[in-house]
């Protein structure tokens, strides 16, 4: 507990993604993973080894990109270091265990940006609030997601490291916490966001190693299994592999339920949409 307390006071963390949750959920996943460690050691295997099969086979060897770098538990990242002149690890907030553990590799940076281009100005709209019913502010001033294309420029490998998924949670939340009662429109909005990452990794013109987290499955017995999409039923880049990803096993949510969460990947070559 005082561990994750120095941790919040003290990770370097822009105050919109601290306002809107970002440093709360890392901490939160960092805790998590130290309890689940067993449960989710395949999934990180396989994202591990499907991230070496891309660098094995990325033609070119200048700057390799990871989008969502997070913990760094999903990424090889002495193999990065080993074969790419510069290696740019992005995401909201990088914790005290990632930052100690680039520190020997010269060619390795942490960038901390929010790759939706939303969450600056989600993190204003409460102070616009005044003069609004309780269904919050209004759609028309919902930002529209944003990246920008110079984080890929010289780019030879861009990896989208599980982080799809987590794109609209954060802003989603916030929506509702500011009253905003429209599940619709906030459902759009969500998907608004998942679109976003996929176009902008489709017009890459690099080779691209995508891996998200795309259905999960509640086993709660003696109750009967259940699925829910986590891209609003929206295509992922590629599946041409799949696992299961044991995200929360018993006793994580309670003695009876295991929680799964089905991941599916692959290596799109450069020039290939
Ligand atoms: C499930 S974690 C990915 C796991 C990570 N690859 C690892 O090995 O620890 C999802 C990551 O997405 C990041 N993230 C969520 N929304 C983001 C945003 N708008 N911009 C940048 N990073 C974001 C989170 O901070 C988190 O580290």
């Amino acid at each position: 507990m005082l561990y994750e307390a120095i941790q919040f006071l003290t990770t370097p963390c822009s105050s919109a993604a601290r306002k809107l949750g970002y440093l709360s959920q890392a901490i939160a996943l960092e805790a998590r993973y130290k309890r689940c460690r067993f449960g989710w050691s395949l999934h990180l295997k396989n994202s591990q080894e499907l991230i070496r099969e891309a660098i094995a086979q990325c033609p070119g060897q200048r700057k390799a990109v990871v989008l969502g770098s997070g913990l760094l538990l999903d990424i090889p990242i002495e193999d990065l270091s080993a074969d790419f002149e510069q290696v740019d690890l992005i995401d909201i907030v990088h914790l005290r265990a990632a930052r100690r553990r680039v520190q020997k590799f010269h060619n390795v940076h942490l960038i901390e940006t929010d790759i939706t281009g939303v969450v600056q100005e989600l993190a204003r709209l409460k102070g616009t609030m005044t003069g609004y019913t309780d269904a919050g502010p209004p759609e028309k001033s919902w930002p529209q997601p944003y990246c920008d294309d110079q984080l890929f420029e010289g780019a030879d490998l861009v990896i989208s490291a599980n982080i799809l998924s987590q794109l609209p949670l954060l802003p989603e939340e916030y929506l509702t916490s500011l009253g905003c009662e429209n599940s619709k429109a906030i459902d759009k909005y969500g998907r608004s966001i998942i679109n976003h990452h996929l176009k902008l990794l489709k017009h890459l013109d690099c080779m691209v190693c995508f891996i998200a987290d795309v259905e999960r499955c509640i086993l709660s017995k003696p109750k009967p299994s259940k699925n829910e999409n986590l891209l609003y039923g929206v295509k992922p880049l590629i599946a041409a592999h799949s696992w299961m990803w044991n995200i929360a096993p018993a006793p994580e949510v309670d003695r009876m339920t295991h929680v799964h969460h089905r991941v599916v990947g692959g290596i799109i070559p450069p020039g290939k949409e």
